[in-house]
């Protein structure tokens, strides 16, 4: 049996469009996104700066924008496809956002940012870089960037802790995940939400978590 998991092909324009119309926000996953603008907006963050890392079709940035106009939205992504897409979808709010073009795994991305970030966001897109070294790197370089009471809020697939099935190595468990974040340097860790779990069925598009950090 092959292991839980999807390859993907980001980079060509009618694979992006297609994932796009596939991975429209459900209900449950409209509950990720609505964990994570509570979060943003219950609690005064450094700046109003929000970077997202992966921020693909732009689902996730629609929300943010609509729902807390104070802020500046900067979106991080290695795929033009994916800018093309995002582009057209928040034509509304161009005054408000960057496009940053980056590898997360290759490029030094905080590097890279317009300005320094009061949050970093992420939703479905750090389990792509292939394994919890990266994701570790990852949670690292972001709070080395984020000021004092910066936040990081990641939604990601997660191979459930109980699960007996063989997952692709970029979906680790939820107390994996709060252990790299503890071991970057992140206080408060919590599992925010723990959605569409299935340890019995899992797919490609179920058994999704969001953690978050302060620094
Ligand atoms: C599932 S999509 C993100 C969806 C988005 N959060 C939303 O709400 O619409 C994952 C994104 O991560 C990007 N990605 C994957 N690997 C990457 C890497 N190594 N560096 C930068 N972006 C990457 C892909 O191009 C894709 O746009």
């Amino acid at each position: 049996m092959q292991p839980i998991g999807a390859q993907h092909d980001f980079h060509n324009p009618a694979y992006a469009q297609d994932w796009a119309d596939r991975f429209v926000p459900t209900r449950a996953r409209q509950a990720l996104f609505d964990a994570i603008v509570d979060q943003l907006t219950s609690r005064a963050l450094p700046n109003t700066h929000i970077v997202e890392l992966g921020i693909g079709p732009g689902y996730l940035a629609l929300e943010i924008l609509r729902r807390i106009p104070g802020v500046s939205y900067e979106g991080v992504d290695f795929s033009e496809a994916m800018f093309a897409i995002a582009r057209a979808r928040l034509a509304d709010f161009a005054g408000r956002i960057v496009y940053t073009q980056a590898d997360l795994i290759r490029d030094d991305w905080t590097a890279r940012l317009s300005q320094p970030p009061g949050a970093i966001v992420s939703t479905w897109a750090l389990h792509d870089l292939g394994g919890e070294a990266h994701i570790a790197a990852v949670y690292q370089q972001a709070r080395a960037v984020l000021p004092s009471g910066g936040l990081l809020l990641n939604g990601d697939f997660v191979k459930p802790n109980e699960s007996k099935f063989a997952y692709e190595p970029g979906r680790i468990t939820p107390s994996r995940h709060e252990e790299m974040l503890r071991a970057a340097g992140f206080r408060d860790v919590a599992r925010l939400a723990y959605l569409e779990k299935d340890v019995e069925n899992p797919t490609s598009a179920n058994n999704y978590a969001c953690f978050a950090g302060v620094v």
